[in-house]
């Protein structure tokens, strides 16, 4: 079966069932939900009408949600761990519960019309209950009678989690099968379904836990009855009416369906592998190592096409940080396979072919996928070169956190990078000492921005120095959303704000205005040296400065660079300063006013809190 037929087949299931088909929602949650970085999975959007609001499709809804969870990166290589994938899901707003669910589950999975997968490798986990709750005896009855329609008995196992005989239901506590999205909201005991993935070595039988350890089974789908609401205080309330909340991954449902071990395997990772094969001259299944980084690459490129198709850049800060990271640790297991030129484009071109028809944003943003593909490889190549130079002088016996973090700092190593690295040659990274470098760094840029609030002591000067350097920030961002035809038309700087004049002849929205303040404070929170240089006006035209080149300056010029830790330059201007020393000195910049000031001319207001 492939992944459409898959798809296809689940959403005529549940449509069947009176559900409404509705799209996938954004890999990046809503503004209004600030509890993760990403959508993790399909109840993610949905939480306020588990909560209770009406949702617009009814009661039934089912869909297939693209799902990113960047607590798995370290897994990712294994046989079924991808940190983007595909969560189909069906869900009951106060409407159907446990034994409906279960039915349903279980019709799916073993009807020949449906999956016609074998009931006989079929096993199933259920909240044993703890903390008050108790034992799940509805969902335990519910198998009991699908299993018993079907023709068979199955048992309940016991405390010490044994599967023999007939045993096909196990009960297991919070840890395994209590379902919550992060620390709070609408959660609840669940159940879970397993399938044999190796019936050939005989009766399976054993500890569960081993057996999935072991991988002999494979958890496909899980049904979660939402029956509380888990608050700040870390209470459980009741709901007022319970819900129905599943989750069956596309990629481990085919593995199983194709009679693969691994998610790997199955058509939606081959043409991607046979791309990677193809640049790197090497084969999948060359050594483990050659495994291991093409299931890496191939589970990186796609996650990071499907981000930036929902509007993420690579950035040091936020969900931009973890793409960063995917596409950065992509292109060094690139490296690994002997891959020196860029690739990430050709493998995302395969992503955006195989995904493309089921998700149309893939295809319509294609060109941005290329270019922020391609603009972050090679920056990320110009700073592994000088990094991996470090890295090989640093790395005798052992790396202290110091080095780490000028790694990091100057090289753009994430602290991972090196980690991962000195791994390889079985050295230590002080990844403690690191942290409390970060800290101390990140402390003494918070001093100095918080000088002001200590009795006036900072003079207006050094207020101004910011927003000096604000500006310089403000302008490459507005460049960076708005286009290149954006120039400074003019500027007046206070102690208490400042304000720019700029070319561009429409209004600018409120979402633009709002990635222009994100990119700027990404600049402040990367803590970025502000440098400068004594240059000819001719080498500052040739350096790309941006600047007024005409009678105002003498022959000499000062010119200011805010450079980003990829080696990127994020702004270069001719200006008499002052300027702060770093941007991390800058506090938070906030848009205040946009309006129009002259003909073709817009004017921005805004101030560092
Ligand atoms: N929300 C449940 C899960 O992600 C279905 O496993």
């Amino acid at each position: 079966m492939t992944a459409n037929e898959l798809r296809e087949k689940y959403l005529e299931f549940f449509a069947s069932k009176g559900h409404t088909i509705i799209p996938s929602a954004s890999v990046i949650p809503r503004d209004t939900d600030a509890s993760t970085l990403f959508t993790t999975a399909g109840m993610h959007p949905l939480v306020p009408y588990l909560l209770g609001e009406d949702h617009p499709g009814g009661k039934r809804v089912a869909n297939v949600q693209k799902c990113v969870r960047t607590g798995d990166i370290d897994d990712v290589g294994d046989n079924r761990h991808c940190t983007f994938f595909e969560m189909m899901g069906n869900w009951s707003f106060g409407d159907y519960f446990k034994k409906e669910a279960i039915e349903w589950s279980f019709e799916f999975l073993t009807d020949p019309k449906w999956l016609g997968l074998d009931k006989n490798r079929l096993y199933v986990t259920v909240f044993k209950g703890e903390d008050g709750i108790p034992r799940d005896e509805d969902a335990i009855a519910a198998w009991q009678e699908v299993f018993a329609k079907a023709g068979m008995e199955v048992e309940v196992a016991g405390e010490d989690e044994m599967i023999t005989g007939n045993v096909r239901i196990i009960p297991l506590g919070k840890d395994d099968n209590f379902w919550i999205a992060g620390q709070t909201g609408p959660c609840g005991g669940d159940t879970e379904m397993f399938y044999d993935m190796r019936p050939e070595e005989g009766v399976l039988a054993g500890k569960f836990g081993e057996l999935v350890d072991g991988f002999r089974i494979m958890e496909i789908w899980n049904n979660v009855f939402m029956e509380f609401n888990k608050t700040a205080e870390g209470k459980y309330e009741k709901l007022a009416k319970p819900n129905v909340d599943t989750g069956m991954g596309v990629e481990r449902t085919l593995a199983v369906l194709d009679g693969q071990y691994t998610v790997f395997e199955t058509e939606l990772f081959k043409p991607i592998f046979e791309k990677i094969s193809e640049i790197s001259g090497c084969g999948y299944q060359d050594s483990q190592e050659t495994e291991k980084a093409f299931r890496i690459i191939a589970d990186h490129v796609r996650a990071s096409v499907f981000m930036i198709a929902d509007g993420v850049s690579p950035l040091n800060t936020g969900a931009g940080y973890v793409l960063r990271r995917l596409i950065r640790r992509a292109v060094r297991y690139g490296k690994l396979l002997g891959i020196e030129k860029d690739f990430t484009v050709s493998v995302a071109e395969i992503v955006i072919q195989k995904f493309g028809d089921f998700y149309g944003e893939l295809k319509k943003n294609r060109e941005t996928i290329f270019a922020e593909l391609k603009k972050e490889e090679e920056k990320f190549r110009k700073t592994l070169e000088n990094g991996l130079r470090q890295f090989n002088k640093l790395s005798v016996a052992s790396i202290s956190g110091k080095d780490a973090f000028d790694l990091y700092q100057t090289y753009g190593f994430p602290l991972e990078l090196t980690v991962e690295l000195a791994k390889e040659k079985a050295i230590i990274v002080d990844e403690k000492e690191f942290e409390l470098e970060l800290k101390k760094h990140q402390d003494l840029s918070r001093t100095a921005s918080a000088g002001m609030f200590k009795g006036g002591l900072q003079d207006s000067g050094e207020e101004t120095a910011k927003l000096h350097t604000a500006a310089h920030l403000l302008l490459a961002a507005l460049r960076q959303v708005l286009g290149d035809e954006v120039f400074q038309k003019g500027s007046n700087i206070t102690p208490e704000r400042l304000r720019l004049d700029f070319s561009h002849t429409e209004k600018v929205t409120p979402e633009q205005l709002k990635m222009i303040e994100s990119l700027v404070n990404a600049s402040i929170e990367a803590h970025l040296d502000v440098m400068h240089e004594e240059m000819t006006l001719d080498a500052a035209r040739k350096a790309n400065a941006m600047g007024v080149f005409e009678s105002k300056y003498g022959e000499t010029v000062t010119v200011y660079s805010i450079v980003d830790d990829g080696a990127r330059i994020i702004s270069r201007e001719i200006c008499g300063g002052p300027h702060a020393k770093n941007t991390g000195e800058l506090g938070h910049f906030k848009i205040q006013k946009e309006e129009a000031s002259s003909s073709g001319v817009r004017r921005i207001k805004a101030i560092l809190e």
